[in-house]
């Protein structure tokens, strides 16, 4: 069974795949690697690092596709890409699945298999294959680097002879996965942080790092679906929301967004009224950029400004970690395709409570259902 991995094409994307630890787990498995020279530059991985550790390096992109059972990506490959790859052949990565379903159609055509880490299910077994919560990790991380990097001021309390210098405030909005790291990371940095999320079991995680949760009165409104995930809220509840966020936005440094509704518009939680409240000198990152955003001003991987604030929505804040993204990822697929390696050989189990939930395209039809309502809300439009 040969694995290829390609250099990554989209713009600022500095992540590979699989990093050379990975190589050599898979080479255990009696898998053979091929890998596209130079692909793991951006993560500071060379050729020779894939090379010793048991994969084939290639510049024949051509070649490497033809031979490939399993091709895995971080992003979406190109379409010329999906043709180029054998009928029985394996895509594995974030595909996008559920926000452009109808870019999976020369993969449907080429009659591949795909399987998309977005559609990992988060149940107890899947865990080490979550690749969502993985970038959520470091995109949280990330944002508030970028932010203490972009106010006019400290972020820690500090004495000093010449006086004291007060700590920075930092409100998160949403507490996921996302907002908890920023969370942790705004309070490692010395920052009086706040947080804020609809979901009640939230409060807790934010308490427990060291922040304030900010609550609102939703008279007892359900806010969680059985999975744990946000429901939309009707415009009252959010108004609520936006109303106490934007009492709290007048005294925020940084103010980072990640709140999320799965297959839905990102939340508004900024309005440009509270924008205008803000501090001169003050940043909101706004990871909800690629679903719409949270603040009413956001423009995906844009820089606004508005009365001395300035507002960054950048949709791929983990790929400027490329070592440790594609560290996380690399073991987040590897653990993947150890349930498609039987023996050294391709295995697929469409019957696997992991594989099946996973799959995209099998055999020339969609397969799974939520792509198949995107796909036909699409088409209906
Ligand atoms: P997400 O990226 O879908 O959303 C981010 C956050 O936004 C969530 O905490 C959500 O409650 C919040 N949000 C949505 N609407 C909001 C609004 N109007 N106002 C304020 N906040 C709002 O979430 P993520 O990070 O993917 O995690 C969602 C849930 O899944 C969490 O409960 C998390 O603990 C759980 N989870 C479970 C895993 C597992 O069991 N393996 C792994 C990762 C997450």
């Amino acid at each position: 069974m040969n694995i290829a991995v390609l250099r990554e094409s989209g713009a600022g994307e500095a992540r590979i795949a699989l990093m050379p630890d990975s190589v050599r787990k898979l080479v255990a498995l009696k898998a053979s690697l091929s890998i596209e020279s130079g692909a793991g530059l951006g993560a500071a991985r060379t050729d020779d690092e894939y090379a010793a550790a048991g994969a084939e390096i290639s510049s024949d992109r051509n070649a490497l596709l033809a031979a490939a059972d399993v091709l895995v990506t971080v992003n979406r490959p190109p379409k010329e890409v999906f043709s180029q790859l054998k009928k029985e052949a394996v895509v594995l990565g974030f595909l996008r699945p559920l926000d452009e379903p109808e870019a999976l159609a020369p993969a449907l055509e080429q009659g591949l298999t795909t399987f998309a880490m977005e559609l990992v299910p988060r149940i107890t077994r899947a865990q080490a294959m979550d690749a969502l919560s993985s970038m959520a990790t470091v995109a949280g991380y990330k944002a508030v680097i970028v932010g203490a990097s972009h106010i006019p001021r400290m972020f820690p309390l500090l004495m000093t002879a010449a006086g004291t210098v007060p700590p920075a405030r930092v409100l998160v909005l949403g507490a996921g996965v996302a907002g908890l790291q920023a969370i942790a990371t705004a309070r490692r940095l010395g920052a009086v942080v706040e947080g804020y999320d609809v979901r009640a079991a939230a409060g807790e995680q934010v308490r427990s790092l060291g922040a304030t949760f900010l609550e609102v009165d939703l008279g007892g409104l359900k806010t969680e679906d059985a999975g744990g995930y946000a429901v939309e809220l009707s415009d009252e509840a959010l108004q609520r929301g936006r109303d106490l966020i934007a009492e709290h936005a007048i005294t925020a440094d940084v103010v980072i967004t990640t709140a999320q509704v799965p297959g839905r518009r990102a939340p508004l939680l900024v309005t440009e009224e509270a924008v205008n409240g803000m501090k001169r000198g003050s940043v909101i990152i706004d990871l909800a950029g690629a679903t719409g955003g949270n603040c009413a001003l956001s423009k995906a991987d844009e820089i606004v400004e508005r009365s001395g604030v300035t507002i960054m929505a950048p949709t791929n804040l983990a790929a400027t970690v490329p070592v440790h993204a594609s560290q996380l990822y690399s073991r987040n697929v590897t653990a993947f395709l150890g349930l498609l390696i039987k023996d050294g050989e391709l295995n697929v189990d469409m019957n696997d409570d992991v594989v099946g939930p996973s799959c995209v395209t099998h055999q020339g039809k969609v397969v799974n259902q939520r792509v198949g309502a995107a796909l036909s809300a699409g088409s209906s439009t």
